[in-house]
């Protein structure tokens, strides 16, 4: 496994550690975000695959199993801390077809014509300029392969995230300005958002699809405790543990509402912009 060391994205370096912390438990929820991705991007047993901004290592970890060993995955990220985790958890998890780049999706280190399939979880929003990440995309794919990019839907369909992005920030005394990564987040959720971008970036056979997940969480188990300190966990290390409690509590208070016979109904919107690398 090869790791360079160049890092490009420091508000990803700084959440980090959090991410591996929780990886493995968010990588057992993750088949519902990854099966419509990988299956979208043609990720099937002998697949050369990149995926971009791999993060703490998903899709990429799941998809070296799918590649098999005929096939190779190269995870990548503009984090070279994120990047690390994700190379530590495929390390211990004894995979040998997947190697890790920290690359920025605007200028990949990668030949022409190097990959036959593309992903790219929850990342794409996060570029600056995503036609150029995305005609960068079509560059190093061969003519025929298949892109796919995940992005969050609407923020009030994302019970988690929303209800976490309400009463967090405010209890930190942070402004809730939404400019930096964290707002960036629902920068793709309105339908139709992705697709011309992709036209633009001269891709083919472009296509959004919506993704809708209902999950029941049981009641009395904290399943916020993750994205509260995947998103927020650096600050959290510098309160008290009187300040940490009132957190907790107001979080736990937060999702009282749907709470409905013995489990939390959550809502989850996520979507799916695929196309072809052309001929
Ligand atoms: C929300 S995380 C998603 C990680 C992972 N794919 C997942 O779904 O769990 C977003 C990732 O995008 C990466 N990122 C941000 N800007 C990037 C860029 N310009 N090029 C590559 N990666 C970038 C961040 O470092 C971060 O790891």
């Amino acid at each position: 496994m090869t790791l360079t060391t160049k890092t490009t994205s420091p508000a990803y370096d700084e959440k980090a550690a959090y991410w591996e912390k929780w990886a493995e438990t968010m990588a057992r929820q993750s088949h519902r975000f990854n099966e419509p991705l990988l299956e979208a991007a043609g990720v099937g047993p002998g697949r050369k695959l990149l995926d971009l901004a791999s993060g703490a290592g998903e899709p990429a970890l799941s998809a070296a199993a799918l590649v098999g060993p005929e096939g190779h995955v190269t995870a990548t990220d503009a984090s070279a801390e994120m990047l690390a985790g994700a190379t530590r958890r495929a390390e211990q998890a004894g995979l040998e077809n997947i190697t890790f780049e920290v690359a920025d999706m605007h200028a990949l280190p990668f030949a022409d014509d190097a990959f036959d399939a593309l992903t790219c979880r929850f990342g794409l929003m996060f570029v600056d300029d995503p036609v150029a990440a995305l005609s960068e995309a079509r560059r190093v794919l061969r003519p025929g392969s298949r892109l796919a990019y995940m992005v969050w839907g609407q923020r009030r369909e994302n019970t988690l995230h929303d209800v976490m992005k309400t009463v967090v920030p405010k209890l930190l005394g942070e402004s809730g300005d939404e400019s930096g990564v964290d707002g960036a987040q629902f920068r793709f959720a309105d339908e139709g958002s992705v697709a011309p971008l992709m036209v633009a970036a001269g891709l083919d056979q472009v296509e959004e699809r919506e993704l809708r997940l209902s999950p029941r969480l049981d009641a009395g188990k904290p399943f916020w405790r993750p994205n509260l300190e995947m998103a927020f966990g650096a600050k959290l290390e510098t309160l008290s543990a009187d300040e940490r409690q009132d957190i907790e509590t107001a979080v736990v208070d937060a999702f009282a509402p749907y709470l409905k016979e013995g489990a939390y109904h959550l809502q989850l919107h996520a979507r799916l912009a695929c196309a072809t690398a052309p001929g």
